[in-house]
This record gives structure tokens, C-alpha cells and sequence, in this order.
């Protein structure tokens, strides 16, 4: 298994750290991983003036699976926006067609008290977001800001094709048909014509899966359904855009941000695996970071990406009795628990592996 360590800016590499002495473990538990290291994001622009390096496209084009931890930092937003860390990260997702991203968010009952909700509304959640990743209106041309008539106008593009709706349908209904059997997919049909055709094709390929329910929201009443009863969901499909934003939405009924791992996948099964937050400039290199959703990723990655299931439990058992034995990184932490730093939230889970 060759898997690409791609640390990144800010907490990155924090974390990746954590996560890699996981993947190290493993190896030494037998599993054949060979690790390499390279850039994306502003560390690359430091050090080659391009987000996603030659070398990076090459060795990811090379591997079987790629561990990401985050890109990006305020230090590099007056850079033209070709060159900002975050189009490393939308070049390497298309450059792969990483397509379908998988965000399982599921609550760890040791953290019932963290979140902002109620214990009752979120106790025992556990849904799967999966969010169309190289389409839509973060890629769709034209898009600019222009002149036009004596002032500027902005502008973008909804865009998507009945073949791109068709793949990640299979995506979702397959991930449902393993899970509870419930689909909800997600649009803005009343007012966006791209999301008409999101929904005539979801609604066409749902045939083809009779044991899976299908239902449909509008993605403003999704957004609300997700904090006033989230349980109500069991996997959602939506696009690029409403998957983004609903999927950092449902992150904050865990309790943390610092806990969501995600796959982002092609259809060959290689997988980019990154925790879903950002680079957290606010935190960066003060050992505080939550590494629990990089570690969770490895798990992500052998699990979709080398059909390793055992071991993907094994770390998700270690990661919640870690949860269970009270230590805590600050993004989690309730008094009365045990406080601890990221390097040594990493060692928790080591022993407990
Ligand atoms: P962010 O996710 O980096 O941080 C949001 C808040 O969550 C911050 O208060 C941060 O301290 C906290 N947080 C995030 N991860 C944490 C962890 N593991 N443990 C504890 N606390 C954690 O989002 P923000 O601040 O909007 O973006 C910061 C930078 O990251 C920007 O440059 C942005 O473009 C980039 N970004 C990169 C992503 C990626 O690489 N996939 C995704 C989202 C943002
Ligand atoms: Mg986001």
C-alpha cells in the first residue's frame, strides 16, 4: 500500500504526525505500507511558488491512498487566487476525480455533553453525508468578477451533468443500502434549475435500488431539520456546495470539528482520506490540536481504500477507549476529565492499539 502524507499548513502537520504513528504501527503489525511524504498547499508555495507541485501530481498519481491533514493560512490570502493553498486542494480532488466525498458524522456517547444540542437530540447519531466534490459551482465556468455597464458583477456557475448526478447517486444509494436503508437527497429544485435535474436523476436511478427509501429536501429545511431533529437522517446526498456547508453544519452536533474524518474517492476506489477541518492558524503549533480526525481518516483509508476492515475497527475501538478512559484535547475537554496535548492524545491511542 502506498500512501502519500501530504501534512500541509497550519495544524497539519500536527496532526499527520499523530496519524502517521498509527499507519507506522500498523506496519510494524505487518500490514505492507510504504509512506511518502510530499507538498500541497502554502507549504508548497514557500517552497516551489505552485499549490500543487509537479512532484506531488506525480507521486498522488502513483499512489494507492493519500493522507491529507489541511491546507491553508491567512498568510497567503493577497496571492492571485490561482496560487492560494486551497486550489492545491480543489486541483488534487479533480486531478484524482475524487468525486464522491464520504462524511460519516456519528456521535461518540462520551461526548453527548460536548455538543451545543441537547443530549437527547443528538445521543446515538450517526449519519453519512455524501457530497458530490468535483462538480457544481465551485468548478462550474464562467465564473469572475467583470466590469460590466460602470461596476463589477461576480459570478459563478451551477453546473452539473446527468453522468456526474448519475455516480454519485450510485455512491449514496450503495452506502444506504449497506446502512438502514434511507436515502434523503438534497437541492434547491424551487429555485435552481441545475437542482431539478439533481433531482429527476436521483429519482431515476432509485429505481434501480427498490430496498433503498428515498426522500428529498430543500437544502434550507435541511439545514434547519439538522439541528432541530439530525436522528431523522440516516445518509444524505447533495452536491458540492450544500455538501460543504451541511456537512460542517452536522460536524458541530459531535461536539467538535476536531473529531470528523472524510474519504474523498474516485472510481477505482483511491482515496484522498483528511480530517474535515481546516488548518486552524488560531491553534497551529501550540500542541493542542484534536488529532482524532486524522487518526480516524487512517481508518477511513484502510477501510475504503485496501478492504482492511479489521484494522479500521481496531483504531476506531482505540480512539473510543480513549474517549472512554476521560482524556480530552481542549476542543473536547469538560472539567473533571484529563486534558492533554495532541502529541499525547496520540500516545493514548497508541497504547491503546
Ligand atoms: P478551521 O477548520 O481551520 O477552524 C475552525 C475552528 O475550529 C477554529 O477555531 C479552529 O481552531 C478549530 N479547529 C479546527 N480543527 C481543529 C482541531 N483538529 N482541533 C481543535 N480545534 C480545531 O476553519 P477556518 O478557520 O475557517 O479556516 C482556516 C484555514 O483553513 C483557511 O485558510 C481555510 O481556507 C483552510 N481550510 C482548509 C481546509 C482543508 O484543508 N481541507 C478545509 C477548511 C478550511
Ligand atoms: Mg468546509
Amino acid at each position: 500500500m502506498k500512501i502519500v502524507l501530504l501534512a500541509g499548513d497550519g495544524i497539519g502537520p500536527e496532526i499527520v504526525a499523530q496519524a502517521e504513528r498509527v499507519l507506522l504501527f500498523l506496519k510494524q503489525q505487518g500490514l505492507k505500507i510504504e509512506l511518502e511524504p510530499a507538498l500541497l498547499g502554502g507549504c508548497a508555495v514557500d517552497a516551489t511558488d505552485e499549490p500543487f507541485p509537479e512532484a506531488t501530481r506525480k507521486l498522488a498519481a502513483e499512489a494507492d491512498a493519500i493522507l491529507l491533514g489541511a491546507v491553508g493560512s491567512p498568510r497567503y490570502d493577497t496571492l492571485p487566487r490561482e496560487k492560494r493553498p486551497e486550489q492545491g486542494l480543489l486541483a488534487i480532488r479533480k486531478a484524482l476525480n475524487l468525486f464522491a466525498n464520504l462524511r460519516p458524522v456519528m456521535l461518540y456517547p462520551e461526548l453527548a455533553d460536548v455538543s451545543t444540542l441537547k443530549p437527547e437530540v443528538v445521543a446515538g447519531l450517526d449519519i453519512l453525508i455524501v457530497r458530490e466534490l468535483t462538480g457544481g459551482i465551485y468548478f462550474g465556468q464562467p465564473r469572475g468578477i467583470e466590469y460590466q455597464e460602470g461596476q463589477k458583477v461576480g459570478f459563478n456557475t451551477m453546473h452539473y451533468s446527468e453522468a456526474e448526478i448519475q455516480r454519485i447517486a450510485h455512491i449514496a444509494f450503495q452506502a444506504a443500502r449497506k446502512r438502514n436503508g434511507k436515502l434523503c437527497s438534497i437541492d434547491k429544485m424551487n429555485v435552481l434549475e441545475c437542482t431539478q435535474l439533481w433531482r429527476d436523476v436521483i429519482t431515476e436511478i432509485a429505481q434501480s435500488y427498490p430496498d433503498v427509501e428515498l426522500s428529498h429536501m430543500l437544502v434550507d429545511n435541511a439545514a434547519m431539520q439538522l439541528v432541530r431533529d439530525p436522528k431523522q437522517f440516516d445518509v444524505m446526498v447533495t452536491g458540492n456546495m450544500f455538501g460543504d456547508i451541511l456537512s460542517d453544519e452536522a460536524s458541530m452536533l459531535t461536539g467538535s470539528i476536531g473529531m470528523l474524518p472524510s474519504a474523498s474517492l474516485n472510481d477505482q476506489n483511491k482515496g484522498l482520506y483528511e480530517p474535515i477541518h481546516g488548518s486552524a492558524p488560531d491553534i497551529a503549533g501550540k500542541n493542542i490540536a484534536n488529532p482524532l480526525a486524522a487518526i480516524l481518516s487512517v481508518a477511513m483509508m484502510l477501510r475504503y481504500s485496501f478492504n482492511e476492515e479489521e484494522a479500521a475497527l481496531k483504531i476506531e475501538r482505540a480512539v473510543q477507549a480513549t474517549l472512554r478512559q476521560g482524556y480530552r484535547t481542549e476542543d473536547i475537554y469538560e472539567i473533571g476529565l484529563k486534558k492533554v496535548g495532541t502529541i499525547e492524545m496520540g500516545d493514548r491511542v497508541l497504547a491503546n492499539l
